[in-house]
Order: structure tokens, then sequence, then C-alpha cells
């Protein structure tokens, strides 16, 4: 054939695959979240999550040892409150001595320089399951939740918090939350918003994790219709950018890389993909089954976000990937 052009050519070997390669993927790329409980020396698996375990503080501070050695960054915490505990305004989530604030002070001290993402939403300490306040009608009140959360992130930010992360849905809050926190001093302080959050089924394992379940009803009246993306997706991340999120996100990850890559194509904004619960379990239990290789897929897919668009990605496989990395 007599062909002017043939794309092989920069296919031909491994030098020049990555001399034109478009995407990179690194440790500094990935935020690893983990699950917190009372106790001392308490390590729990996570069920539907092989790998995965809750820790307690000791513990915690030990594996986070271990992802920052690798070159792990950040870690988003989310603590496991127990049932006794939650209450229908969440007032757990504000207590300074609480599980949550007691494990921020813990990590700063002993791991001063990696950055804390803590979760502001008022699930894990809700008795109702649900992100926000329920009324007796049994609708989430969106300005008294907004006042809740408020607190949770003073709360947070005093117990030495570099990134507060509301994970709600509630409307108004990054506004609402960057003037309370530099009302208070805490100009510092960024906002990751988790600007574009679906109602998600994707989400299952990581409830089982919390054991933070809507007891009645389901989230759609705050988080996103997965059958909507550019419009609302813009509207929910045009509206945080101008409330004065440090960052934005999507989430879930994988079924919405259409929506991130809208995201980070119309924002200044750093973007983050949150790679959640169910796409981990989907890969364990296929990988467990000898379905598929899982370090090439686990890459393969971690890859396609930052493709997409992501500039750093929330992911349970994050340890993994940066020891895959470095062999
Ligand atoms: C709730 C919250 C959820 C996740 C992070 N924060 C679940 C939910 O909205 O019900 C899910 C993360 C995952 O599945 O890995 N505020």
């Amino acid at each position: 054939m007599d062909l002017t052009y043939r794309p092989r050519r920069l296919r031909s070997s491994h030098s020049i695959r990555e001399i034109v390669r478009e995407t990179t993927l690194e440790p500094r790329h990935l935020l690893y979240p983990m699950f917190i409980e009372e106790g001392e020396g308490v390590k729990t698996p996570v069920a539907a999550m092989p790998g995965i375990h809750r820790y307690s503080i000791d513990l915690a501070i030990e594996h986070a040892r271990e992802a920052w050695n690798l070159g792990i960054k950040g870690v988003a915490l989310f603590p496991a409150i127990p049932n006794g505990l939650k209450d229908k305004y969440g007032s757990e989530s504000h207590n300074p001595e609480g599980l949550f604030a007691r494990t921020i002070r813990a990590f700063k001290k002993e791991l001063p320089e990696l950055l804390l993402i803590t979760d502001v939403a008022l699930d894990p300490y809700s008795s109702d399951g649900h992100d926000g306040i329920v009324s007796e009608a049994g609708e989430i009140l969106n300005d008294e939740t907004v006042e809740v959360l408020i607190k949770m992130a003073l709360t947070q930010a005093a117990a030495g918090a570099d990134i507060v992360a509301p994970s709600d849905m509630m409307d108004g809050r990054i506004g609402a939350l960057r003037a309370a926190l530099d009302e208070a001093g805490f100009e510092r302080v960024m906002i990751m918003s988790y600007s574009t959050k679906y109602a998600s089924a994707y989400y299952g394992p990581f409830r089982t994790a919390l054991d933070s379940a809507p007891k009645m009803g389901d989230k759609k009246t705050y988080q996103m219709n997965p059958a909507s993306g550019y419009r609302e997706a813009l509207r929910e991340s045009s509206l945080d950018e101008a409330e004065g999120a440090d960052f934005l996100m999507v989430k879930p990850a994988l079924a919405y890389l259409d929506v991130l890559r809208v995201v980070r194509d119309n924002t200044q904004l750093p973007v983050v993909a949150y790679n959640v619960s169910g796409e981990y379990a989907m890969v364990k239990a296929a990988a467990q089954a000898g379905y598929i290789d899982e370090q090439r897929i686990v890459l393969e897919t971690l890859t396609s976000m930052r493709r997409a668009g992501a500039d750093a990605i929330l992911t349970y496989h994050a340890l993994d990937v940066a020891r895959w990395l470095k062999s």
C-alpha cells in the first residue's frame, strides 16, 4: 500500500509509546478514602470491599503512614458512629471530643504533612440515615441542614482539617461554609465540593461500611438524576465555583466520564473523580472469580479517569496502585 500516514509508527515500541502518551497516572494523583471506628487495635473488614477495613485511630495512622510512604498526599476520612450516638440532627457531628475530631487531631500530630480531607454531611450521624435533617413530613430540610454542616465544618477545621469536603448536596452550602470558615479565621482551610454527585446504586458498600443507609426513602431529592449530565452538572459546578469551592468533584467516576469531561472543560478549578465503593466491589469480585486481570483493569480504569479530565482520583485502590506503579 502507498500510505502517507501510518499511525502505527507511533505505537511501534515501548519507548515511542512513552514519548507520545497523552496521560499519566502517578501516586500524587491518588487520594485514599479511609473508614474510622472507635477503639484501639481494631481492624474490621468491610463487607463487599475486600482489602478495605475500618480502623481504630491508632491503626488508621499506621495505615495512612504506609500510604504517605508510597507517595499518596491526602486521605479522605469517614467515621463510623455507633447507633446510640445518632440522632435526627446529627448532633454528634460537631462534638469537639467525638471520634472524628479526635481522629483529625491525632492524624495531624502524627502525620502533619498528610492532607486531611474531612467529610461534611449528616448521614454517618443521622438516625434517619440521610445527609440532611428529615422533617415530620419526611422532607429533607435544606437550610436547617446547612446550619449543622457549618458547625460540623468548624469543628473539623478547629481539629486541624486541611480540606473540608461537603458530600451532602444541599443548596447553598459552599457559600455558607466559606463565609463561616473565614469568619472564624480558617481562611487556610480548603473546600472540596462534592459538586456533581449522583443518586447512585454504586454507594451500596460504603453505606454498609458506615451503617448509614437511609431508613426511609432515597436520596433523589438532593443527589442528582443519573439521566442528566451536561446542563445539571454545569449548573451545580458553576454555583459551587461562584460560592468559593477550591475543588469540584464528579461522583461516581466510571459511569460518568462524560460528565467529568464536561466539568473539566468548563472550570479553572481542579476536578476530582470519586472512584466509589461499588466500582471497587465490582472489580474485586470479578478479579476474585478469576474473570479479569485486576492490576491491568484498575490501571486502565484510573488512567481513563485521568484522560477524561480528573486532576486527582479518590480511590480505594490507591495503595495497590501506588505499589504497582513503583514496581
Ligand atoms: C454520603 C457519602 C456517600 C459516599 C461518600 N459520602 C454515600 C451516599 O451518598 O449515600 C459514597 C462513597 C462510596 O461509595 O465510596 N455523604
